[in-house]
Order: structure tokens, then C-alpha cells, then sequence
């Protein structure tokens, strides 16, 4: 394969030849893919201008049509592919060009680790100012396919058609359940096999298909909001391999849903738990106002590393079981905790970081905005005999100031937000030793890195991979208390 330097210079001459050398709106023009934008795009450059590109990987020579012009940079999309990156694979999934699910199945897991490092190494250094650090290669996931240990498929009185599908006069059109087209809410795929779930989730999803469809009852209609299928979620216990299925239903039909659940039960030995949540509410959540247990427990069973876990259907669980281990090991690894520190753990959801985290330390005080987590977390800590952590209800930016613990050392977990200007105001006066930051969102992460670095040292970044084939990267950074 030609340097990409030298496709480079190809493409843009091949564009200064044109009459008019301006990208425009509707124009298909060809374009050396050089590298990959975050949202997991491909990125090229006509006469400076960036193009961002959807289906493209870098090293990619591809005609593309461009569907969004702005002063700066452009957007398209690709309509064929000339010349296929080095780094391109095959697709596992026959839904990987249109499904919003992982956009990157088409990139090499090796270069998707290289991309995601480079993306934390970028945000680093172009939001935070920070060059200096050490961003060490990232930590790939133990399993590349059926890592999600919960999915949620949309029901849609009418499928959304794939290309080839289109022309096919034969073809069954009608109900579907599955996953989103990108940036719609009413194109739902019906997806027969989703790889980054187990092989079990599939079959358990075509179960409930069949029975759906011969039901009697309607799908809930996106727009019309009228039906009475709404979601179908399935959650998996990955090191006790229970499964529950969770049906999210418009109205209260225990009559139908009732023989759903039993059938179930009846076919799949692994199904621990059916669960209906009932929502007639407009919003597309699948988290009911009401909820009952058709079958089985109300609840599967998980372990982290040697803590159990009980997780019920609206529950917070890291989505990647051996994802979350390797993160909570490098969080541990970061702390270094000796037993006689005070912990003070920022967005502490159901608990799970200061359960690990207990043996070592002497006592650790989470903060949680979301009441049912914290009951959670108090009830975690029950199951396990952990007697020294607490947790606070409320927001982090409120209730930190009046948290009586002077922490020797911080662990802060936020949402992809990041943490409020406040909150990174007083985590500076409260001044623990050692601050281990765990993120989903490099940007926020550089964000809030920059205001910290006044006073703490960003000694080094770990970014561990728990979501393969999509542009998503956590990261753990550990800072120390400037002398
Ligand atoms: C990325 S999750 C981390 C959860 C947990 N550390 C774990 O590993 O499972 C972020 C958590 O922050 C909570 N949260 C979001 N905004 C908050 C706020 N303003 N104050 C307190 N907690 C908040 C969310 O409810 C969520 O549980």
C-alpha cells in the first residue's frame, strides 16, 4: 500500500483539478481518509478544510458524498470504497454499516486500542495543555464480542428496511425489535443476531419475537405512542451466567405477558429472572413506572473479582463484567491504599468502587445523586461484610462541602459531563494526598485534569478499553499532591 502522504497529495490534486475546488453540499468527491476523528469518523483534508467521514477508516482512499458543509469542516459519507485501509476487516455483523451499535467493527482491534490511546493522548494535550504525561498503550477488553452484559432493543410497528431489502418484493416488512439507526428514534433495525451479546441473548431475543408477534398485541408505535410492546432488555451475570429478561410494556396485561414469562422459564434453564416494567410515559426510557416480577427472582446474581452482586432490571452495572475488573484492579493499583487511609469516593453509584476498594482502607465515604443506587450500595455492602464504607444521597457539588471526612485520598468517577467547576474547587481545598480519576469522556477528563494540575502532578494515564468496536475509551489517571 502507497504512503499515506502520497495519497494525500493525489487526492487533493485530483480535487484542484476540478472547476471548483470548495467542498459542497451534495457533491461526492474523493478523499485519502488520514486519520480517525473522535465519534469514530474518518478524517480527511481538502485544501485545509476538514471532512469528516462516516464508514471510513484512515488509510482509506473512498468516493464520499458530502451531506453537511459548515465554514470549517464538512461531513460525508461514504459511497465506495477505492482503495480499502490496510486496517479495514470484515464485519462480523451483517448490521455493522447502519446500526448505531459499534461503528467501528470495520477497523482492526488493534488499531481501534492505537485510535482510542491517541484520542486520550489528544484530548490531553489540546483541551488540557498537558503534554508531559505518560499515557501508557490501552488495556484491551478480555473479549472482543459478547462482552455486553446488558442490551436494550427498541420494539417498532414497522422495521426499518435495509438497502438490499428495499428491492426485495418478498420481503416480510411489519413489526421489528432491535437497535437504533444512528441519530433517529423511529428507524429501528430489526436485528435477528447482536454479536457484542452472548450467542444466549440472540436466541432469547428471537423467543420473545416470535411470541410478540403472534400476540395478538400491538407494538408500541414511536410516533403514534400507542401499542403495547415497547422494549425488550436483556441483562446477563457473567461469572454466574443468569439471565434476565426484562419486557417494558405500555400498559398492565399480566394475561399476556404472564405466559411470555412462563415460556421462558420453561425453554431457558438460564433464566433467572423475568421482570415487567410498565411505562406509559412518551419518553423512549426503558425504566417503568412500575415494575413486577413474572418469573423467577427479581434480581441475577454477578461478581466482581471476589464481591457478589445483586442486580436488578433499573440497576447501574458496568456493562463489560471483566472490563469492569481490570479497571477497578488499575484503580486499586492507583490508590495505593495501605489500610489507614480515609476515602472519599465521588459518584460512587451502587457501590462497587468502594467495595473493592475496602479492604484496604479504613473507611470510604461515597456520594451518589440516585437514591435507588445508594440502597443499593448499602445493601452490596451487607451481602459482602464490607462495615466501613457509607454513603451520602445527593449531589456532589452540594453535599461535598459539608462531608466531614479530610480524605487522604480521592477517587472520582463522573458521568460523561465531568465534574462541575465547584466540585473541582473543593476537591482542590480538600487536598487528599492522591487523586485517582476514572473517566468515560477524555475531553471532560483534559478538562478537569487542567484545572487540578496547579496543584497535583498528572503522574500517568491508564486507558482501558470496555467497549470494543465503538469509539468509547475509560481512562484512569493518577495525580499526586504537589510538595
Ligand atoms: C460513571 S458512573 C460511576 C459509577 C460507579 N463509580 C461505577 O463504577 O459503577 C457516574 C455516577 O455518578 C452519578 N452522578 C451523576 N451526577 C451526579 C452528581 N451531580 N452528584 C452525585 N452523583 C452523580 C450517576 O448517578 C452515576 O451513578
Amino acid at each position: 500500500m502507497e504512503s499515506c502522504a502520497k495519497w494525500f497529495s493525489f487526492s487533493t490534486s485530483y480535487l484542484k483539478g476540478s472547476e471548483d475546488m470548495s467542498v459542497k453540499k451534495g457533491e461526492v468527491i474523493e478523499l485519502l481518509v488520514s486519520d480517525m476523528a473522535f465519534g469514530g469518523r474518518g478524517l480527511a483534508k481538502v485544501d485545509g478544510m476538514a471532512v469528516f467521514i462516516d464508514g471510513a477508516v484512515a488509510g482509506d482512499r473512498v468516493r464520499a458524498r458530502v451531506f453537511k458543509k459548515k465554514k470549517s469542516f464538512a461531513e460525508a459519507r461514504v459511497v465506495e470504497i477505492l482503495d480499502p485501509s490496510e486496517h479495514r476487516v470484515e464485519p462480523r455483523c451483517e448490521y455493522a454499516s447502519w446500526c448505531g451499535g459499534c461503528k467501528w467493527q470495520f477497523l482492526d482491534y488493534a488499531k481501534q486500542l492505537e485510535y482510542k490511546r491517541n484520542h486520550v493522548v489528544e484530548s490531553l494535550s489540546h483541551i488540557g495543555n498537558i503534554q508531559d504525561v505518560t499515557v501508557h498503550p490501552t488495556l484491551a477488553s478480555k473479549h472482543i464480542f459478547g462482552y455486553r452484559n446488558k442490551m436494550e432493543f427498541s420494539c417498532s410497528e414497522s422495521r426499518w428496511l435495509l438497502p438490499h431489502e428495499l428491492s426485495d418484493p418478498e420481503i416480510e416488512k411489519g413489526m421489528g425489535i432491535g437497535l437504533h439507526v444512528p441519530g433517529t428514534f423511529s428507524k429501528v433495525i430489526d436485528i435477528k443476531a447482536c454479536h457484542i451479546q452472548p450467542e444466549m441473548g440472540n436466541k432469547l431475543l428471537g423467543f420473545v419475537r416470535e411470541y410478540i408477534k403472534s400476540s395478538g398485541e400491538p407494538v408500541y408505535g414511536l410516533k403514534s405512542h400507542e401499542g403495547f410492546w415497547r422494549f425488550v432488555m436483556l441483562r446477563h451475570s457473567y461469572h454466574e451466567d443468569q439471565w434476565m429478561v426484562n419486557l417494558v410494556t405500555a400498559q398492565d396485561k399480566p394475561e399476556v405477558v404472564q405466559p411470555l414469562a412462563d415460556a421462558l422459564r420453561e425453554a431457558f434453564p438460564e433464566v433467572a429472572s423475568v421482570m415487567n416494567n410498565i411505562t406509559s410515559r412518551k419518553a423512549g426510557i426503558a425504566v417503568g413506572e412500575s415494575e413486577k416480577c413474572l418469573a423467577g427472582k427479581p434480581y441475577i446474581t454477578d461478581r466482581l473479582g471476589e464481591y457478589t452482586f445483586h442486580i436488578s432490571a433499573n440497576s447501574f452495572f458496568q456493562t463489560n463484567t471483566p472490563g469492569a475488573e481490570a479497571l477497578y484492579s488499575k484503580v486499586e493499583e492507583y490508590a495505593g491504599l495501605t489500610g489507614s487511609e480515609r476515602v472519599i469516593d465521588l459518584y460512587s453509584g451502587t457501590g462497587t468502587i468502594p467495595i473493592w476498594l475496602s479492604k484496604g482502607a479504613q473507611e470510604i465515604t461515597g456520594l451518589e445523586i440516585v437514591p435507588s443506587a445508594i440502597e443499593d450500595a448499602a445493601e452490596n455492602c451487607r451481602r459482602n461484610d464490607v462495615t466501613n464504607c457509607r454513603f451520602v444521597l445527593g449531589d456532589v457539588r452540594h453535599e461535598l462541602p459539608d462531608v466531614d471526612v479530610k480524605p487522604d485520598v480521592m477517587i472520582i468517577d463522573p458521568p460523561r459531563a465531568g465534574m462541575h467547576k465547584e466540585v473541582v474547587q473543593r476537591v482542590a481545598e480538600l487536598c487528599p494526598e492522591r487523586i485517582v480519576y476514572v473517566s468515560c469522556n477524555p475531553a471532560t477528563l483534559a478538562r478537569d485534569l487542567e484545572m487540578l494540575k496547579a496543584h497535583y502532578e498528572i503522574c500517568e494515564v491508564q486507558p482501558v478499553d470496555m467497549f470494543p468496536h465503538t469509539f468509547h475509551i475509560e481512562a484512569v489517571a493518577r495525580l499526586e499532591r504537589k510538595a
